[in-house]
């Protein structure tokens, strides 16, 4: 049996293939649970508390909403109003967190801090999404793609198109590769991952039987694909100033209509974290239009509305997800 109590969740390579699948299959029987109305709260007397340093809808809430279903309390401390950081080091913080807390959820800037935080909190802590990593939201994209999908996970093929050298395109590369799925990353050679991360796919691969490419072909990435994912093309923490380049860049790696035709697959679906721009919804994108005129950037509002997406499936996918990480590493007392 697996036995994942007490573990961190960092990063996805903290646990083997049979470790992730085990999650998921865990969020596939939690999300039955809670639509039978059979679950039963394992996480009686828990509580959590949730750094974020950068601002969050999904993963919040997914992790609020999670832990009360099982019982747990949480306690969220916002971008400003703690200490950590500022006047107090990531070391200590820890330390005093991991005396009142059973596990801490961290999203912040490097990957340093939370690694930092798992070393010195005594308890098991999750990467709500730093620069590097977002091992979270892997686990919701991989739990809808079996959702979506009649084909075992190790026949998937997906392709991620547009900035691949942040946190989405690391983690889908090194997740696919894990979990010996196909992986396509699209994108100009400028933003693919880190060769040490590339590297780190190809030897998992070898292990997985994964199959990896890294193209600048659009045509040729999703060729085949059964799911076609994205990400914003500028990420929280990013300098405004990459907007101009970013959109030059990325523009040929927009997802179409004509992408998920080139697919070949009428029954291809789409994915997405979110937040997207896909409309004038927001601020940045309000200021996006005044410069460039444009209306969408990494997906039409076409294909975001179409049948072919399953964006909002993905995101009821976090907390699910997210309940079987607390689950799995808080267990019964
Ligand atoms: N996908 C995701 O992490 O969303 P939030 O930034 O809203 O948490
Ligand atoms: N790459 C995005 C993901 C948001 C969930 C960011 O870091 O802002």
């Amino acid at each position: 049996a697996i036995d994942l109590t007490g573990r961190h969740f960092l990063k996805e390579l903290d646990f083997t293939a049979d470790e992730f699948r085990r999650l998921i299959d865990l969020a596939a029987e939690l999300k039955a649970a809670k639509r039978a109305g059979t679950e039963e709260r394992r996480l009686r007397g828990r509580n959590i508390a949730l750094i974020f340093e950068k601002t969050s809808t999904r993963t919040r809430c997914a992790f609020e909403v999670a832990a009360a279903d099982q019982g747990a309390s949480t306690t969220y401390l916002d971008p400003v109003g703690s200490q950590i950081g500022h006047k107090e080091s990531v070391r200590d913080t820890a330390r005093v967190l991991g005396r009142m807390y059973d596990a801490i959820e961290y999203r912040g800037h490097g990957q340093g801090v939370v690694e930092e935080l798992a070393a010195h909190a005594g308890v098991p802590v999750y990467n709500g999404l730093t620069d590097e990593w977002h091992p979270t939201q892997m686990l919701a994209d991989v739990l809808t793609m079996t959702e979506h999908s009649d084909k075992p996970l190790d026949q998937i093929a997906y392709a991620y198109l547009g900035d691949a050298r942040y946190n989405m395109g690391n983690s889908y590369l090194v997740t696919g590769a894990l979990l010996g799925m196909d992986v396509r990353i699209v994108a100009p050679s400028l933003l693919w991952p880190d060769n040490t991360i590339v590297e780190l796919a190809r030897q998992l691969a070898t292990a997985s039987g994964a199959r990896i490419s890294l193209t600048e072909s659009v045509e040729e990435g999703v060729r085949g694909a059964d799911f076609v994912a994205t990400d914003v093309w500028v990420s929280m923490g990013e300098p405004k100033e990459v907007w101009d380049e970013r959109i030059a860049l990325l523009g040929p790696y927009a997802v179409t209509m004509d992408v998920l035709r080139a697919t070949g697959n009428d029954a291809v679906k789409f994915l997405h974290c979110l937040p997207a721009f896909h409309d004038l919804g927001t601020d940045i994108g309000r200021e996006i239009h005044e410069r460039h005129g444009l209306t969408e950037l990494e997906v039409t509002d076409e294909v975001f509305e179409s049948e072919h997406s399953v964006v909002f499936d993905e995101a009821e996918n976090r907390m699910h997800t997210i309940k079987a990480v607390l689950v799995a590493t808080l267990g019964a007392r």
